[in-house]
């Protein structure tokens, strides 16, 4: 066995580790707008040298109102997911449905959490930030799916977020404090998570053939490339609402689409296809599958 993860473990490891909503974010808490709330290994504005740094800054704001929102939009999906997952087995074995239901509450929570973030960014910033949506018809669309596919899906999320901890702390002494900590208590319960659809991913992938595993990757890249058009299209929003904010057109404005496109591609894809555990799952999966992930990975960098 490739991982020594169980439902037992988990459990006790999750319940260690819980919080709750007032000590990340109280509701009648106010974001600092004159810091920047996305580290740089994410937002990827300094880049953009076509804009002054305020600007650069105003951008990296609009990234951070994007991380909230489709943060949002994958735990609506994964909520659904670990409910219907969970409802087949209830009367098997008391740690793992313990251990499942309190992963869909962390989700709730986590979906409430990111609501509040982004009221509180809704009342401190100039315009508003368009969203792509709605996130009941991705959901839905995410989980016509083959439940392997979507649970890789899942399982892909739930290590890029210890990535993007890492990349707030690694390069970023003055960011908001408080998104700083939004990042820290995600990833300390999302840590958790991932050994669970791990757990889950096994489960889902019991006695299928070489030839089953290869088509829910087919539909893994399916759930992929559908969740990057929306990434495309955030992207346009987002220009829409840096040019709003900062009160100019930006001449170079389809080259910023693309470089902040990208950005998020690594955000949001990327920086879990290549997460050393995520590639450890395929690899006890099927080397096959390993390997076609590992050759898309480069256009997600
Ligand atoms: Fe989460
Ligand atoms: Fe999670």
């Amino acid at each position: 066995m490739y991982h020594d993860f169980n439902y037992e473990g988990t459990l006790v490891s999750s319940l260690r580790a819980q919080w709750v909503l007032d000590e990340v974010l109280r509701a009648d808490q106010e974001l600092d707008f004159s810091r920047r709330f996305m580290p740089e290994s994410l937002a990827r504005t300094a880049a953009v040298d076509s804009l002054s740094a305020d600007e650069q800054l105003v951008l990296n704001q609009i990234s951070a109102h994007q991380y909230l929102s489709i943060f949002g939009i994958v735990e609506e999906f994964i909520l659904p997911f670990l409910l219907d997952h969970s409802r087949g087995e209830l009367r098997e074995d008391d740690w793992r449905i313990r251990a499942l239901l309190n992963f869909a509450g962390e989700e709730a929570k986590h979906i409430h959490l990111f609501k509040r973030f982004h009221e509180a960014f809704v009342r401190g910033f100039p315009v508003d930030c368009q969203v792509i949506g709605p996130s009941e018809a991705i959901g839905a669309k995410v989980l016509s799916h083959d439940p392997l596919a979507v649970a890789l899906v899942i399982l892909m999320i739930e290590w890029m977020t210890q990535q993007h901890y890492l990349g707030s702390i690694r390069d970023d002494g003055d960011l908001d404090p408080l998104f700083k900590s939004l990042m820290r208590h995600h990833w300390m319960e999302e840590a958790q998570h991932a050994k669970l659809d791990t757990l889950i991913v096994d489960a889902l992938a019991e006695g299928r053939s070489e030839q089953q595993i290869d088509k829910a990757i087919d539909e893994f890249f399916e759930i992929g490339g559908f969740l990057d058009e929306g990434l495309c299209q955030q992207a346009h929003f987002n220009m829409d609402a840096l040019e709003q904010a900062i009160g100019r057109k930006l001449p170079n404005r389809a080259d910023i689409i693309s470089q902040q496109h990208q950005a998020a591609r690594w955000t949001y894809i990327g920086s879990g296809m290549v997460h050393e555990r995520f590639k450890a799952t395929l690899e006890s999966l099927s080397p096959n599958a390993a390997r076609r992930i590992a050759e898309a990975a480069p256009t997600f960098a």
